[in-house]
């Protein structure tokens, strides 16, 4: 894994931006694979007030709240369409759709749109215990797209989007971590001193289960983009 520390979000998504940018001109970027969350939003504004044209390249999202549907406001579609697609649209996107609560037929239906549109970049956030997409703690490296259940952490940090915890949903559908293994590349964002520890976990400890993320280690072309704070604890 490339490790870049910067100064914070803003040169963080500057560097993200140049990566996206070169892939546009060299035509190397087709499909670009999406995270939520607080993390890529300035890389996403960036990418707003640029002239960047993604007309001819799909994008696929990481995951989505299992009973949440494109209209709430809560929901990663509309998180989606509020902090890029309005703006930037692209020739097409995917979630996984939060409002068919068939589980099983959502989540192939999802990997048989990743299969066919093989994830050039892949940009993620990482969560305070080491997540990527909503890969909890103890999912196999292996793992494919499938409704997992959000730990109690996860729900505690997610709950700031929502009026109250109880209203957090308890599940979403997420790309396995097998999945997002088979992107060529993978940026992996981390700002902040609540993301510290689990940075310090990516770098310091091995590779294993309770830390999702670390499962990047196995992978041959891994950027991760780290502010001072999220590598306060690095040694
Ligand atoms: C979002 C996602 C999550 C977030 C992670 C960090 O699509 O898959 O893994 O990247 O929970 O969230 P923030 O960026 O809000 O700290």
């Amino acid at each position: 894994m490339k490790k870049i520390i910067v100064k914070d979000n803003l040169e963080g998504a500057k560097v993200g931006f140049d990566i996206i940018q070169e892939g546009l001109q060299n035509n190397s970027l087709k499909v670009l694979g999406l995270a939520t969350g607080s993390t890529p939003e300035s890389l996403y504004k960036l990418i707003r007030e640029s002239d960047l044209d993604f007309s001819e390249v799909i994008s696929v999202n990481l995951d989505e709240y299992v009973g949440l549907d494109a209209t709430h406001d809560q929901s990663y579609q509309y998180f989606m369409k509020e902090n890029l697609f309005n703006v930037k649209p692209f020739k097409a996107s995917y979630l996984p759709n939060g409002a068919n609560l068939d589980a099983e037929a959502e989540c192939t239906a999802y990997e048989k749109i990743l299969s066919e549109n093989p994830i050039d970049l892949q940009i993620l956030g990482i969560g305070t215990n080491g997540h990527i997409g909503f890969n909890e703690p103890g999912s196999s490296f292996d793992s494919v797209t499938r409704k997992v259940e959000l730990t109690p952490e996860t729900i505690e940090a997610n709950s700031r989007f929502f009026e109250s915890k109880d209203d957090v949903p308890t599940h979403a559908y997420s790309m396995g971590i097998g999945t997002i293994l088979k992107s060529k590349k993978i940026i992996l964002f981390a700002y902040g001193e609540n993301k510290a520890e689990a940075i310090r976990r990516l770098f310091e400890e091995g590779v294993s289960e309770d830390l999702p993320a670390s499962a990047l280690k196995n992978h041959p072309d891994v950027t991760v983009i780290i502010d001072e704070a999220a590598a306060s604890k690095l040694s």
